[in-house]
């Protein structure tokens, strides 16, 4: 179905080697997509690489971290002089942070808002450069809930996807009168590399995934390709309404209020 949208379309995605992102660049080149992966864990990229490229695809990958801006400048203009296009760009780079505010140093802090905040700013800003000048593009930013609702310790973690959330929006202002779209997705607690080594770090990492699944009203970790989905959804032309939103992919995650026991009214 997603062939229909995507074949020979230029997609980049930011973050692609592992998680969320492999499988946004899974999604995207059985679509039909010229795929470049970009990140900075460039053996597990390469191997992503010749994996999709086996079954079919047309994949490449560039070294970019996301925090750079010679980096993003280079990937991007190479994708320029090598596609002579870019349709879409999945801004999903990110990097986990636990530390309460009080013991975080301050270049612990600015490592994740160059990261997570910052490697937005700078892969958003390459794409509209390109998109405007064509009009037309659709952007996709891996946001998260912990931009809207946090818990302690992920004080850096929070704050550099608040900005992330709010730069879609800026953005989605700023693209639309060239008809460049840019929406966030926010995931609940998807089974990634990034969930497992957090579980890691509990004495019980197999009884603290349960845990995270069991916050979700649907009981559940998400998987990867069910993120994914949403990114090519709102890449597509089906979602050609659509700039601005910040779409939540979290088995019910933000929709509750914490409870204690359920009341019955009915006894
Ligand atoms: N997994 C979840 O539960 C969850 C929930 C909400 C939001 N997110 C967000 O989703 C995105 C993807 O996370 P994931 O869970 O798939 O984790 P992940 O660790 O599997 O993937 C993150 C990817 O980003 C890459 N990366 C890290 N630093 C980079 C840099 N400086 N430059 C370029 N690439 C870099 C990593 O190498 C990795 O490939 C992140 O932005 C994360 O904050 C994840």
């Amino acid at each position: 179905m997603w062939n229909e949208f995507f074949t020979d379309k230029t997609v980049v995605i930011a973050g692609g080697s592992t998680g969320i992102g492999s499988a946004s660049a899974a999604g995207f080149a059985r679509a039909g997509a010229n795929v470049v992966i970009t990140d900075v864990a460039d053996e597990v990229g390469w191997a992503l690489v010749k994996t999709l490229n086996d079954e079919g695809g047309r994949v490449q990958y560039q070294h970019c971290d996301v925090s750079s801006e010679d980096d993003v400048k280079r990937v991007f203009s190479w994708v320029q002089s090598t596609f002579g296009s870019l349709d879409v760009v999945h801004a999903n780079a990110g990097i986990e942070w636990t530390k309460d505010v009080r013991h975080t140093t301050l270049v612990q802090w600015q490592h994740v808002v160059d990261v997570n905040l910052t490697g937005v700013f700078l892969v958003t800003r390459a794409a509209m450069l390109t998109m405007c000048d064509r009009r037309s593009g659709a952007i996709v930013v891996t946001s998260s809930p912990h931009a809207l609702a946090t818990v302690p310790d992920s004080g850096a973690y929070a704050a550099s996807k608040g900005g992330a959330h709010a730069l879609v929006r800026s953005l989605s202002l700023e693209g639309a009168p060239y008809g460049v779209r840019v929406n966030g997705i926010v995931p609940g607690t998807i089974d990634t590399p990034m969930v497992r080594r957090e579980a890691q770090a509990a004495a019980n990492p197999e009884r603290q995934m349960e845990l995270m699944a069991g916050t979700h009203p649907l009981n559940r970790l998400g998987q990867p390709e069910e993120v994914a989905n949403v990114a090519l959804f709102l890449a597509s032309p089906l979602a050609s309404f659509m700039t601005g939103s910040l779409v939540s992919v979290d088995g019910g995650l933000m929709a509750g209020l914490p409870s204690g026991p359920p009341l019955s009214y009915n006894n």
